[in-house]
């Protein structure tokens, strides 16, 4: 039986219909000091509970711990944890004295409540370590090429780093068509991005600019003004994780984008495409 928590019910249904498998209702409730409560309607008696919760902001990640601990006092036999986006991953790492793990933290706290997790593309794979139960990583870049128009003149699948040229091999595959280039990038703060362009060839070419996730949209805006730039015909932007922090949307209207594309692990007017086929295949 799939269960989800608030943030993620698109995710769950979408996983419960591409396993073929039951959804089960849960109620969400706040207590006027804020605190959270969900409660399982099924009896879990002796089944296997998929529990679904994507965890981009604290109160979601209370709710998933609270749902692991109702499935398994509604009986369920075993507990698989699916993470659509797990927050905190990219501080996988102790950047400065005195910082904690944060990503080894919050996994920590995951694992006692279930037999066994799947995390929809983390930053990076190595924080399936920090889980003290088996942990995968599901790859759904595939899935973005689906929402994309199938008109593209020339397309270039373009990654605004190094670290997402695999992204872009991925999507462009699953296109059928194109070529992958890459720009190069510097973050000099949360906000300050240097985009270098290099020979990257896109006068007339329709670009797709693909990246794991949105947060700030400083990457993607910086990418989208440097191929308008030279001269790109139209630019089309397309992530795994549509964050989307603070005026990021209002960014990449500002830089001029044709048009955004995302997957559910994070819900958002964008999420026009489901990754939950690709961890159904995981999960069979
Ligand atoms: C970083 O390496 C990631 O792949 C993304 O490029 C980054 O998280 C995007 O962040 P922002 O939207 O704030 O530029």
């Amino acid at each position: 039986m799939i269960l989800s928590t608030a943030a993620s019910q698109s995710f769950g249904t979408a996983l419960a219909a591409a396993l073929e498998a039951d959804y089960g209702l849960v109620e969400y409730e706040q207590f006027p000091d804020g605190e959270r409560l969900v409660r399982i309607e099924a009896d879990l008696a002796g089944k296997r509970a998929v529990v679904v919760g994507a965890t981009p902001t604290a109160e979601s990640h209370v709710d998933l711990l609270l749902l692991q601990d109702a499935a398994r006092e509604a009986g369920a036999d075993s507990i698989v944890t699916v993470i659509p986006y797990m927050g905190y991953a990219r501080q996988d790492s102790q950047f400065a004295d005195g910082e904690p793990i944060s990503a080894r933290a919050v996994a920590r706290a995951i694992s006692t409540g279930t037999d066994r997790v799947v995390v929809v593309n983390p930053h990076e794979q190595a924080v399936c370590d920090f889980f003290d139960v088996p942990a995968t990583a599901v790859d759904a870049a595939h899935r973005l090429a689906t929402p994309l128009p199938d008109t593209l003149e020339a397309p270039l699948f373009l990654a605004p780093d190094e670290g997402a040229v695999g992204l872009a091999e991925r999507v462009c595959d699953a296109y059928g068509e194109g070529a992958v280039d890459y720009f190069e990038k510097v973050r000099h703060g949360g906000d300050e991005v240097e985009i270098t362009t290099g020979e990257t060839a896109v006068d007339g070419r329709d670009v797709v600019v693909v990246d794991d996730i949105i947060a700030t949209g400083t990457t993607m805006s910086k990418s989208i003004e440097a191929l308008n730039d030279l001269g790109a015909g139209r630019v089309f932007v397309t992530c795994v994780h549509p964050l989307f922090a603070r005026n990021a949307r209002s960014k990449l209207a500002d830089a001029g984008v044709d048009g955004i594309y995302a997957t559910d692990t994070i819900e958002r007017t964008v999420s026009t495409v489901s990754a939950a086929p690709a961890v159904a295949d995981a999960l069979d």
